[in-house]
């Protein structure tokens, strides 16, 4: 279950750099000062077509390579990004059909950032081209370690060419017209359609199968076009040369997991942005990166103390970057870079922060990053080659998400906030858990909580019980089983294929307009915003854990929540959304009932995280997420890493960490 190959040597720290916005000259100290901040990597290129490719077919690769050779030097190693997220503005006028047009039918400007459509076969001919030329000169250089394709992928396009793209992709999946007239239930409102050309790209509401189906498209489109690229660097490259994209955190315009498939490492960019880092938020945001590969990542972006896009772009506090970095390490991140270095003097990110202001000094946030700088150095070895654990697993599932979001029910129902209802009780306690989606496999962990997975195929749900039937703990919540692949209504009762495990079914559920009383053995609390009625079918096997009290006329009295002993495992399924102390109290008991301990026990505020080498040596991550210090007394004898000191408990500063392995 747990794959390190792709995991580079060390724990890698360091910034996006453009060497092209200054002179060369101003590269020596810039790098200067890299080093003396412990840098180990920077990032390259990603926006540099203009100054790589000036006019079409005439390549200038010779000061990215006077670049890359003077930061190796330094001991900088590069990471190239592929620079399509930026076409040059000779593409764009000579070619202007490569440019993509937005929902209401208008052609993009040049000059912003991913203005390009993805399905564009001169496109893609163009990216294939300065790709593949970049990797004929830079793919064996030893200072090139890896690679990323393009940045951020995001922009859905509505030209002529995608439209008829769609209809094709249509029918590649369904095959027929009677096929997908059935499935999308057609006939209602006189949709059906006649030919292909017919099925219009949504735009607002839409269908619902439709609508998933467009999203589909989306991935398969950015799939395709990120292939285009991979095919044409991967031939050039020397052995252990990884390709990554950079995505985004709860981004959900396509489907992550399919992206993942092609890259041999995942990587995200991870911004506070406005306000203050919820770890319970960013923690699973992180496992989510984690598990499209069920690999470690890179965290390829950070904030250098400040974002330029939020509405109040407030800074961290002194020390915060340090609780940041060692967050995302405890959860599986290998390698910290901050955008950006330095500022430009123009371009549309002029307020953002760097690490190095427009006159070429450090700015005040620059001596965090050099102390954590030395910190990585020192810890790098001891975390070679270790995973994270995971007693635990969520699913994540862009499929139910997308389903939900298109047709919410009650304004409130947000699928994230709703998943992170599950992640945080673990995250709070210390829990290992991965997060994965539903098609991944699901031995080795103890419990398993499959948060509102509305879209459920045949095949999740054999494997859910067969999970539970050979003694796992499965937790089945909200609209879960209610929706097939093709986002119609499955013909049965929710949780559908899921039934017989759960041993219950759903009468009905309530969109709630006022809280409704939740009573259980131990804890009295409310639902709030969803409420489901559970019919319990296998008396026998099923405990009714909570029922609803008085206050709404078809929940009062029924069943909230049970447990079903199902084979050597249980299944429970929770029909209330619960309120937060509800909700604690309720995992609580899961957690004990399916024997899962935490990694360790902190005060609040303090994370501790595990991670695990292949060859079974432990190493706890403790963070403090907070400004106040915090003591934390050990159950053992440890070495902290960061200074060395052999401890038995451990005064943390504000945003301190620790480094632990037993002795
Ligand atoms: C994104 C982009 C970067 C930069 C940052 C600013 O993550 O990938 O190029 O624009 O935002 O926060
Ligand atoms: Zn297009």
């Amino acid at each position: 279950m747990q794959d390190t190959s792709s995991t580079p040597r060390r724990l890698h720290i360091g910034a996006a750099y453009y060497p092209e916005h200054w002179s060369e000259e101003d590269w020596a100290e810039d790098i200067r000062l890299m080093r003396a901040a412990g840098f180990t990597v920077v990032r390259l290129a990603e926006f540099a077509w203009s100054s790589m490719e000036p006019a079409e077919g005439q390549f200038n690769f010779d000061w990215l390579e006077r670049a890359i050779a003077q930061l190796s030097e330094a001991e900088i190693l590069t990471v190239l990004g592929t620079p399509t997220a930026a076409p040059p503005a000779w593409l764009t006028q000579t070619y202007p059909q490569t440019l993509a047009t937005d929902e209401n039918g208008r052609r993009l400007q040049h000059g912003n950032r991913c203005h390009y459509c993805v399905n564009s076969p001169t496109y893609h001919a163009a990216a294939r081209r300065i790709a593949g030329a970049m990797a004929e000169r830079f793919g064996k250089n030893p200072d090139v370690i890896g690679w990323q394709i393009d940045n951020e992928f995001w922009r859905p396009c509505y030209c002529e060419i995608c439209q008829v793209e769609f209809h094709r992709f249509l029918q590649s999946r369904y095959g027929d017209l009677e096929t997908l007239n059935r499935r999308w239930s057609t006939a209602y409102w006189s949709q059906t359609y006649f030919n292909w050309e017919q099925i219009p790209v949504p735009r607002g509401n839409h269908n619902p199968g439709l609508m998933l189906e467009h999203k589909r498209f989306i991935t398969h489109s950015y799939t395709h076009f990120q292939k285009t690229q991979i095919d044409a660097i991967r031939p050039h490259l020397a052995p252990g040369i990884w390709i990554t994209h950079n995505f985004m955190g709860w981004f959900d315009g396509f489907d992550h997991y399919d992206l993942s498939q092609e890259l041999d490492i995942a990587s995200w960019d991870w911004y506070v942005g406005m306000g203050r880092n919820d770890y319970a938020i960013s923690g699973a945001m992180h496992a989510i990166v984690r598990g499209y590969k069920n690999r470690n990542f890179w965290v390829m972006e950070t904030q250098p103390n400040q974002v330029n896009w939020a509405s109040i772009n407030n800074s961290l506090e002194p020390g915060e970057t340090r609780a940041l970095a060692w967050h995302a390490v405890g959860h599986g991140a290998d390698a910290w870079l901050y955008w950006q270095w330095r500022s430009a003097y123009s371009g549309q990110e002029q307020y953002h922060g760097t690490l190095v202001d427009q006159s070429g000094q450090p700015r005040p946030f620059y001596s965090d990053v050099k102390a954590l700088g030395a910190d990585f150095a020192k810890c790098s070895p001891v975390l070679i080659d270790t995973v994270p654990a995971a007693q635990a697993a969520l699913l994540y599932s862009f499929d139910s998400r997308w389903a939900i979001q298109n047709q919410r029910h009650h304004r409130d129902f947000d699928y994230v906030k709703h998943f992170v209802h599950y992640y945080r009780p673990l995250a709070i306690r210390n829990i290992s858990a991965a997060v994965i989606s539903p098609d991944a496999p699901l031995d080795g962990y103890k419990l398993v909580v499959a948060p509102a997975l509305n879209v459920l195929t045949e095949p999740q749900a054999n494997a859910l019980s067969e999970f539970a039937r050979a003694g796992g703990h499965l937790v089945l919540t909200l609209r879960t089983g209610m929706k097939d692949d093709a986002n119609a209504l499955l013909p049965m009762r929710q949780p559908g294929w899921l039934r017989e495990a759960a041993g219950a079914e759903v009468e009905d559920y309530y969109a709630l307009l006022e809280p409704v009383a939740v009573q259980a053995e131990g804890w009295d609390g409310r639902a709030q915003i969803w409420g489901e009625r559970l019919k319990v079918l296998d008396s026998e096997n099923t405990h009714v854990v909570a029922r609803y009290g008085a206050g709404h006329g078809w929940l009062a009295g029924q069943a909230a929540i049970t447990v079903h002993n199902y084979g050597a495992g249980k299944v429970y399924f929770v029909g209330a959304y619960l309120d937060d102390a509800a909700q604690d109290a309720l995992c609580v008991t899961i957690l004990r009932e399916a024997g899962i301990h935490p990694v360790l026990e902190t005060p609040a505020g303090v994370e501790a995280c595990l991670r695990v080498g292949a060859d079974g040596h432990e190493v706890f991550i403790l963070i403090n997420h907070g400004n106040a210090s915090q003591t934390v007394w050990l159950p053992w004898q440890a070495c902290n890493h960061l200074n060395g000191q052999i401890v038995t408990h451990l005064a943390l500063e504000p945003y301190g960490a620790a480094v632990l392995t037993l002795v």
